[in-house]
């Protein structure tokens, strides 16, 4: 575990067009040979996205809502992070690898990056997806605390690192487009963090359905709750507290930071929207995806 205590900010490395962490790339052929297994479920975000939040709404469902349960571990450890890779430490292929069967799993990763065996055993993906104006702005958030990824820089410097695909796992465009059009082909159910914090509970329902579990309204409710912002916040297993602070500076940033819809307009100008819009106008020309951008 010495290793996990110190982070670095090391520069980007391509695969594919895509910039990842170096130690991911480093293990690259590892994590493409991956073997998916028909039950695998797998949770896929672009990062920023709630993906701590449906793993917890995920861990609720499997374990029929008992909040304790979910304490068993930090929820890095509960679902395996398939490109995870910080060596001496087992990668995220190994733990799954180590993982018995129905396995949850997660990922970052886009369409084109994802290991091959998973579109061959059909299995089960749950997308997040969230508007890419609250996105960047979390992702800037994040990569200030966070000690792993590279220096932000200033707000403006991040907007065109952004806009430009330069940051870790790629371009929010290519993401999303490209899990938007698996939906009709594979087994995906495709949610949205905004419908999420709108109605709670029909999404979690959606969830469970997908899954192939029937809870009741009682455990339902419970699982809403418990999966709250404010609860999650306060929650050590899921608000990053137990990282190490040379990791994630929580002091410079919470992981659990505001979790609202619209805190793009507390960042962008004016000038700044106009040309997103611009440019979002080009990137998803022709998709039928539709975002909301505040509640
Ligand atoms: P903000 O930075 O906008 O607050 P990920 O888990 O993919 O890294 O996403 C983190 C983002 O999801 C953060 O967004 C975080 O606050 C938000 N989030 C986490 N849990 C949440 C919850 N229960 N409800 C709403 N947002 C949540």
């Amino acid at each position: 575990m010495m290793a996990e205590a110190t982070g670095s900010r090391k520069p980007l490395v391509e695969v594919a067009g895509v910039p990842l962490q170096a130690a991911m790339v480093d293990n690259w052929s590892q994590i493409q040979n991956f073997e998916a297994k028909p039950d695998d479920l797998l949770i896929c975000t672009y990062p920023k996205s709630g993906t701590t939040w449906i793993q917890e709404i995920v861990d609720m469902i499997q374990q029929d809502g008992d909040e304790v349960k979910c304490q068993r571990a930090i929820i890095q450890h509960r679902h395996p992070f398939i490109e995870w890779a910080r060596p001496p430490q087992p990668s995220g292929v190994d733990k799954a690898n180590a993982m018995p069967s129905p396995r949850t799993l997660r990922t970052h990763l886009s369409t084109v990056l994802l290991p091959p065996s998973f579109w061959e055993k059909h299995c089960k993906f749950l997308y997040v997806a969230r508007n890419a104006k609250d996105c960047m702005v979390s992702y800037y958030h994040f990569q200030r605390m966070n000690n792993v990824l590279p220096d932000p820089g200033t707000w403006e410097e991040y907007f065109e690192t952004f806009v430009n695909g330069k940051v870790a796992w790629g371009s929010w465009f290519d993401h999303v487009r490209g899990w938007w059009d698996m939906r009709d082909r594979y087994q995906v159910l495709f949610l949205f963090y905004e419908d999420i914090k709108r109605n709670p509970k029909q999404e979690i329902q959606k969830v469970m359905q997908f899954m192939g579990k029937n809870l009741g309204e009682a455990v339902l409710d419970k699982i809403v709750q418990e999966t709250s912002f404010e609860k999650m916040k306060e929650n050590p297993m899921t608000n990053r507290s137990t990282v190490p602070k040379s990791l994630m500076d929580l002091s410079i940033s919470s992981f659990m930071r505001k979790g609202t819809v619209g805190d793009w307009k507390n960042h962008f100008t004016v000038a700044q929207n106009e040309k997103f819009e611009e440019i979002y106008r080009k990137k998803m020309d022709g998709t039928s995806i539709r975002f909301c951008l505040e509640l």
